[in-house]
C-alpha cells in the first residue's frame, strides 16, 4: 500500500519534482480571457487572500442582475502558480463566474498548494460576495474543482457544507480511498481515457460513489489533462463550463450536454448516475 501511494503521488505531482512536468506554461495571467458573454477577464491578487489568483470578468454586471457562481480551483501538480490553468479559468470567468485558484498568478512555483488554501478561497468568496467588484457574486453557488493533484484537494471539499458540487479533472483519490463512497454532492469527472495516469483512480472513485449521488463521468482519449491547456480549456473546459451553467443557472443547453446527447459531438465516453435527481441550485 505504501509503495502504491508513493508511486501514484509522484504521478499526480505531489512530489517536489513533478510539478514542473505537469505545469505546461500557457501565457500566464495574460492568457485569461474567454468565449463567454463577459469576454475579458482580469487576474488579480488580494492582500486579504495571500497566495491566490482571482479571476473576475472586467465587464461587471454585463447581464443586469445576473448572479455569478464561484469556482475554487486546485492546479495540476498542486502547483503554486495560480495562472497555470489560466486559459480554462479565464474562460470560466468569461461566463460570469468568480474563479479563485490556489497560488498567486505566475508565481515561480514556491512550494505547493494545500486543501486548506482552497478552504481559504471559499472563506474569501463568502466574505466579499455582494461587495464592490464582487457585487454580482453569489456565494451560495460554489463549485470546488481541480486538475490532477488539485482534483484531490477539490475532493477534500466534499465535507464543506458551503460547496455544492465537485469537479475532478484527470484525478482520483490518493489516500482515503473509501471516501468516495460517502460523497453526496453532484460530481463531474472529466478524464483523459485509459492513457491518463489518473484513469484508474478516477474509475475506482466513480464506481465507489453512492448510486443516489448525481454524477457524470466523461473520458476523452487525450491523456492526462486532455486539452485543458488549449484555448478556453478545450473540450475538457467546455464540459466544465457546461457543468457550472447546468448546476448554477439551470441552462438547458448545458443540461443537455450531460443528460441528452450534447456531449456526443465532443466524443466523450460517458457513464452517469442519478442525473434525474439533480436539482440545479438556481
Ligand atoms: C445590475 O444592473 C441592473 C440594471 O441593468 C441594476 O438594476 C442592478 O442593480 C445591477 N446590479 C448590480 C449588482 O450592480
Ligand atoms: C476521509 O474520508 C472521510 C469519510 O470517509 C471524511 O470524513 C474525511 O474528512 C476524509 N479526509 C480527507 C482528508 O479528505
Ligand atoms: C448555456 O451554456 C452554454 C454552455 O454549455 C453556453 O454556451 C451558453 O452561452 C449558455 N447560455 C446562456 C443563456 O448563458
Amino acid at each position: 500500500m505504501k509503495f502504491n501511494f508513493i508511486i501514484s503521488s509522484a504521478l499526480f505531482g505531489v512530489s517536489s519534482t513533478s510539478p514542473t512536468l505537469l505545469l505546461k506554461r500557457q501565457g500566464g495571467a495574460a492568457a485569461a480571457s474567454g468565449d463567454g458573454p463577459y469576454g475579458a477577464v482580469a487576474v488579480s491578487t488580494d492582500a486579504a487572500l495571500a497566495n491566490h489568483a482571482i479571476y473576475v470578468p472586467t465587464t461587471t454586471n454585463a447581464t443586469g442582475t445576473a448572479k455569478w457562481p464561484v469556482l475554487v480551483w486546485g492546479n495540476g501538480g498542486c502547483s503554486s502558480d495560480g495562472a497555470s490553468n489560466a486559459r480554462f479559468l479565464g474562460a470560466v470567468a468569461s461566463y460570469g463566474c468568480l474563479v479563485i485558484a490556489s497560488g498567486a498568478p505566475a508565481s515561480t512555483n514556491k512550494g505547493q498548494t494545500t486543501a486548506a488554501m482552497m478552504t481559504a478561497s471559499i472563506d474569501f468568496a463568502v466574505k466579499v460576495a455582494g461587495t464592490g467588484k464582487y457585487a454580482n457574486v453569489d456565494a451560495t453557488k460554489i463549485m470546488a474543482a481541480g486538475f490532477s493533484c488539485g482534483g484531490v484537494e477539490a475532493m477534500a471539499m466534499s465535507w464543506d457544507s458551503r460547496v455544492k458540487t465537485i469537479g475532478v479533472f484527470s484525478s482520483g483519490l490518493l489516500t482515503n480511498y473509501t471516501a468516495a463512497s460517502s460523497f453526496t454532492k453532484p460530481v463531474v469527472f472529466i478524464i483523459g481515457g485509459s492513457g491518463d495516469i489518473a484513469y484508474q483512480n478516477a474509475e475506482r472513485d466513480f464506481k465507489a460513489l453512492p448510486s443516489a449521488t448525481p454524477s457524470w463521468k466523461g473520458n476523452l482519449p487525450l491523456g492526462h489533462g486532455g486539452d485543458l491547456f488549449q484555448a478556453n480549456g478545450g473540450k475538457f473546459g467546455r464540459a466544465g463550463i457546461a457543468w457550472l451553467e447546468y448546476i448554477f443557472r439551470g441552462n438547458e443547453t448545458a443540461k443537455n450536454y450531460f443528460v441528452a446527447d450534447g456531449y456526443k459531438a465532443d466524443g466523450w465516453q460517458v457513464e452517469a448516475h442519478a442525473l434525474d435527481q439533480l436539482k440545479p441550485f438556481v
